[in-house]
């Protein structure tokens, strides 16, 4: 296909292509027409791309329409961890029982932390067979690797399985891949092994985002949405598979943030399957994606950090998140929704990363939002925990489902245009501005 770009380019050069007379041809296209066997081949070859030209290929390679989700999955691994009796066994499979003061400070975490349940691939059975995954700071990054390159892949396939299933297409017709993942970084990567699990066409063309962090939910629709406008026809199999094999640790007095981490996180993955233009009456969009939009805090520096090491991934949470998130929230609105003339946020719906409840409150107080705006959002911190990127995806599915079954007009409980918004390592927000479709 790409020698046949640039054979067309260099048929019209010069005296065609008055658009571009000073259009010059790459370099490497002279390489790709010796591959031709014989000129005759390559006269016949170029007489048939006489016709196209650079500006009208560009405009046949888009979508008309925006972007759009046609469906949502997620799946969890099957060890569901109740948070009330969580402090006692992490301390217990941990050895750290001696530790009294820090596991009642841990147990404050766990009851403030809004989360009922969580779901984990270790088992108190498996953890109890790793001292150095359980030790606090241990050489351990050989065992969680290999259990992340495994684990990772399986479980993003599961979603994306169910996700293919509500898109009810063959999964030959799935052109990109989009993979997001925290942990268990290999080549080749989880994206493909995904590509292999699944039995995709290998012909796909993948993206994997390797130790992104929680804001990476809306970084993966960004970019579905771009892949999706600018390839006619794509359809973009995103997923986002994040389980805590790279952070779990034992508690230390010195690392308290590690133990805010141990107190939030969870396993879980989510699939959204994203195109433009869908098949009228075959294909059922969910949401259009409007715009998306990516942004570093100012003076958050170390505010959100995740450093690979021997012992694993280590994470620093300085307790001023929340407060910086909320200070800084109403720029990233005011950016995504002046162009749509929308200033009430609380006309919107509301998608964002629980990454603690205190976000979610901080959020709530600094911008007025009615006590409904996030439920979802909650709903989806107290079952699941935080599951970095694929909380907003969880959430999303969580609101379309919940739409209605309410009896909502909209897949927005009702409402028209709707925010996404990923908060992560930097600190950095990624805001995405959706518009829900009637049910
Ligand atoms: C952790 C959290 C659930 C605690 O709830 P809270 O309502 O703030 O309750 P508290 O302030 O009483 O905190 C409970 C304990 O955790 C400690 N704590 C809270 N945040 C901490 C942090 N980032 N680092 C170290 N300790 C922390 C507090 O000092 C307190 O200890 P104490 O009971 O000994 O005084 C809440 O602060 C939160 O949601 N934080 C955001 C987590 C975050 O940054 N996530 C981003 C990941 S994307």
């Amino acid at each position: 296909m790409m020698m046949a770009i640039l054979a067309s380019v260099r048929c019209q050069h010069p005296n065609e292509n008055l658009k571009y007379p000073n259009y010059k041809l790459p370099p490497y296209n002279h390489h790709s027409t010796h591959k031709f066997q014989s000129q005759s081949a390559q006269h016949h070859f170029q007489h048939h791309l006489r016709m196209v030209n650079i500006q009208e290929f560009h405009k046949a390679q888009r979508a008309e329409g925006p972007a759009t989700i046609l469906a949502i999955a997620t799946a969890t691994p099957p060890n569901c961890v109740l948070q009330s009796t969580y402090p006692d066994s992490y301390f217990s499979v941990t050895k750290s029982e001696h530790m009294t003061e820090l596991k009642e400070k841990f147990r404050r975490m766990c009851d403030k932390s809004m989360v009922k349940t969580r779901y984990m691939y270790f088992t108190d059975e498996m953890l109890q067979e790793k001292p150095n995954i359980c030790a606090h700071m241990a050489p351990s990054l050989d065992e969680r690797q290999d259990i992340s390159i495994v684990e990772i892949p399986k479980l993003g396939a599961e979603a994306a399985t169910h996700a293919i299933k509500e898109w009810g297409q063959p999964k030959s017709k799935i052109t990109h891949v989009v993979f997001c993942s925290i942990n268990g970084v290999d080549m080749p990567g989880a994206d493909y092994q995904l590509i292999k699990l699944l039995r995709l066409n290998p012909s796909v063309k993948r993206v994997m985002l390797y130790h992104q962090g929680c804001f990476a939910g809306g970084t993966v629709l960004r970019l579905a949405k771009d892949l999706a406008e600018n390839n006619k026809g794509a359809r973009v199999l995103v997923v986002c598979s994040e389980i805590v094999a790279g952070t779990y640790r034992g508690p230390g007095e010195a690392h308290l943030d590690g133990l805010v981490a141990m107190a939030l996180f969870g396993d879980g993955a989510a699939a959204v399957i994203v195109g433009a233009d869908p098949i009228p009456n075959v294909e059922k969009p969910l949401y259009e994606i409007v715009s998306g939009f990516q942004t570093i805090l100012p003076q958050s520096e170390a505010a959100i950090e995740g450093h690979l090491r021997e012992v694993g991934i280590i994470i620093q949470l300085l307790k001023d998140v929340p407060g910086l998130i909320a200070k800084h929230i109403e720029k990233s609105l005011v950016e995504a929704f002046q162009p749509l003339g929308i200033e009430d946020w609380n006309s919107l719906f509301w998608i964002a990363h629980p990454g603690g409840p205190a976000i979610l409150n901080q959020l709530e107080d600094k911008l007025s939002l009615k006590p409904e705006k996030l439920r979802a959002s909650r709903q989806v911190l107290s079952k699941y925990g935080n599951m970095s990127s694929a909380c907003v995806l969880f959430i999303l599915d969580e609101m379309r489902r919940s739409s209605a079954i309410d009896g909502a007009k909209t897949t927005g409980e009702g409402l028209e245009w709707g925010v996404l918004f990923g908060f992560g390592p930097g600190l950095t927000v990624d805001t995405v501005v959706l518009h829900s479709v009637s049910i």
